[in-house]
């Protein structure tokens, strides 16, 4: 495993991370296992949020269930998305109030007195700088959260929260995989006339790098938005081709080849697997057993369907 210097401390944080998005129906023995499967895999990490339904009360009954097993986790939750009471969709929310309480709300259900990282989940429109620092800052100085980021926000909107405030914002949560890469499509089209060109995210990975800020890749093996698993997709054959060639030239599997390809941007990366078997954890973690050589990382983005110009 390799680890990242994460945040204010530099605390050692492993590439890979364990996200809790998917364990509903697990148990907190099955989940327990699950995090000492990451542990002993060298995977440090555990990350969930308050919107995974009853993920961080697993989670908590999980730590309850294996004393000790909370203070070798470094945990991260999220805040922000919330169910409207009056429409079947979410909305979202940064206001001070509304932070301080699913904080504390965190807490409780994940049976802790501190997160070791807190992000804000996904931008919101009304959101006030000053309030969200406010909030931070009195989190900080109760000892309830080590360190602040964000998640799907572009330079423009981490800049003006990250003003307001005494210490760096330490990482940013967004969507990247070998399927899912308008990052990377509107880097190698910059100045060109082709859609590939339109940059969308307003330079996320290059701030982050200007800033020393981790970025935290979620759905590493999704397609799309939610759209499924490529691994084994009839509709990404050449994809799956190219991994599994890679793969056995590092007598290695396409799920660790793919995370590979994530990690080998670089910059601070990190990437979050949301398998819920603990054989696929250890697969995983395997995906910093070696750097992807340059030719293999373009061999996946041009089996993806990718041109570059
Ligand atoms: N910030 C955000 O907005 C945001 C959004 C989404 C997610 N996240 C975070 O990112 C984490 C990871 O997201 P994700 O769960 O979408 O990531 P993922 O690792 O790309 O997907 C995990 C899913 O893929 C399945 N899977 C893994 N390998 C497979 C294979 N070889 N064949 C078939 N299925 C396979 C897993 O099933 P098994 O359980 O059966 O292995 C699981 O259902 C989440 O847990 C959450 O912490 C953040």
């Amino acid at each position: 495993m390799r680890y990242i210097e994460f945040g204010q401390r530099g605390t050692k944080v492993s590439e890979v991370i364990l996200g809790a998005m998917r364990i509903a129906d697990k148990t907190p023995e099955e989940v327990a296992t699950l995090i000492e499967t990451a542990l002993d895999s060298g995977i440090n990490a555990v990350d969930t949020a308050p919107i995974y339904g009853p993920s961080e009360g697993i989670i908590g009954n999980a730590f309850a269930a294996r004393p000790g097993l909370r203070d070798r986790v470094w945990l991260q939750t999220k805040l922000g998305i919330r169910p409207h009471p009056q429409r079947k969709a979410n909305y979202f929310d940064f206001s001070y109030e509304h932070i301080m309480e699913s904080v504390d709300n965190s807490l409780r259900a994940l049976q802790t007195d501190h997160v070791d990282s807190l992000l804000l989940h996904r931008p919101d429109a009304l959101m006030e700088p000053d309030e969200i620092a406010r909030a931070f800052q009195e989190l900080y100085d109760a000892g309830k959260v080590l360190d602040f980021g964000v998640s799907n926000q572009n330079p423009a909107m981490i800049r003006r929260i990250q003003r307001r405030l005494p210490f760096a914002l330490a990482a940013n949560q967004v969507q990247i995989s070998a399927a899912f890469t308008p990052m990377f499509d509107a880097f190698f089209n910059a100045n060109m006339q082709n859609d590939a060109g339109i940059m969308r995210d307003g330079g996320i990975l290059e701030y982050a790098d200007e800033h020393d800020m981790a970025i935290q890749a979620w759905s590493v093996l999704q397609h799309g938005y939610f759209g499924g698993v490529f691994l084994g997709n009839p509709d990404y054959a050449e994809l799956n081709e190219a991994l599994e060639r890679i793969a056995a030239d590092h007598d290695s599997t396409p799920t660790a080849v793919a995370i590979n390809w994530v990690l080998r941007y670089p910059t601070k990366m990190q990437a979050i697997v949301g398998t819920t078997r603990p054989e696929r954890v250890r697969m995983s973690a395997a995906a910093c057993d070696w750097v992807m050589s340059r030719e293999e990382w373009y061999e996946v983005y041009l089996a993806a369907g990718n041109q570059l110009p």
